[in-house]
């Protein structure tokens, strides 16, 4: 039997990374819909449940992307209200590669150590990226500070963090180099998340900060969100803190989106989300 991902995407073009990675992590085929809304998803839904016999439904699966986390959860919820009883099947929440990304960063940087009691400053983390870096630290211990250049729009991210995980992030306006590295002043972590090519620190407003202790970018798209910091360090000792770039965690955050695909097929009622995502991410990383 066929192994089918239909692929919901908010946006009006269905991602072709999330496509192309469906079909790496061992889809046999990916049915790619655009413009997917809370509203129309229902069909399209009742299509993948009712159409397979109990022990075949495995091989029906559901994966929700698109450039907007905050329309990706809408989806996410709406497709899990139509399940009913055994009528489900697995499913998956990586909208912009948010949690395939975020855990894969924050995986390296817990790798051996504990990271409980720490501050982190996530730099621009009001998207898609830094909101689950955000929730991931938080779950581990970490006193989450995450950054934004306004500050009612970085509040709103993180009370929407609050309320749907129950962690408390705190929200800092920095609207550029100066405040940003008065930011950082005393964090342990600091994880740069930033759109594609924006520079948000400097690397003599990190290189001597004492209490630093990791430093991650994800900005993959030149020049670096935090200069000093090469898309390949992958726990590379830079000024006596270990740094972390997008390519260097990359590897492990294409794994991750595949072996959470491939895991979709097992069984018919997965649900991969945050949480979920970032403990198949801790045991991969390494
Ligand atoms: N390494 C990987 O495997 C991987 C995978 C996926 C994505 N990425 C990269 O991860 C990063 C984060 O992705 P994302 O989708 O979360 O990013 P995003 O939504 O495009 O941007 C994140 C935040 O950057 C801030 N920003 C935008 N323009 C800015 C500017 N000129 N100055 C300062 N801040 C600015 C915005 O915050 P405010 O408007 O609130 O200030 C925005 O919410 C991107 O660089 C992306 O390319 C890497």
């Amino acid at each position: 039997m066929k192994k089918l991902l239909y692929q919901f995407d908010t946006d009006a073009l269905p991602s072709v990374f999330d496509n192309v990675v469906a079909y790496d992590g061992g889809a046999d085929q990916v049915i790619p819909y655009g413009s997917v809304s809370p509203e129309n998803v229902g069909g399209l839904v009742e299509g993948a449940i009712f159409t397979r016999a109990p022990k075949d439904k495995k091989n029906t699966a559901i994966f929700v992307g698109g450039g907007n986390l905050l329309a990706g959860e809408a989806l996410f919820q709406a497709v899990q209200k139509k399940f009913f009883s055994n009528f489900r099947v697995s499913l998956m929440l990586d909208s912009n590669g948010a949690n395939t990304t975020a855990a894969a960063c924050v995986a390296w940087l817990s790798h051996g150590r504990s990271l409980q009691g720490m501050e982190a400053v996530i730099l621009a983390g009001t998207g898609p990226v830094g909101q689950r870096a955000a929730v991931m630290l938080a779950q581990e211990g970490v006193r989450v500070t995450l950054t934004g250049r306004q500050l009612d729009r970085t509040q709103a991210t993180c009370d929407a963090i609050a309320q749907r995980f129950g962690v408390t992030v705190h929200a800092l306006a920095a609207p550029d180099l100066a405040s940003r590295a008065a930011a950082v002043q005393q964090a342990d972590i600091i994880v740069g998340t930033g759109a594609a090519g924006v520079v948000l620190l400097e690397e003599a407003q990190w290189k001597d900060l004492p209490r630093l202790k990791l430093i991650a970018d994800a900005n993959a798209s030149p020049p670096a969100g935090i200069a000093g910091i090469d898309l390949m360090d992958k726990g590379r000792e830079r000024h006596g803190k270990l740094a972390f770039g997008a390519i260097g965690f990359g590897a492990l955050k294409l794994a991750l989106h595949r072996a959470c695909v491939a895991r979709l097929f097992e069984q018919n009622d997965l649900r991969l989300d945050a949480a979920e995502i970032y403990a198949i991410a801790k045991t991969m990383v390494g």
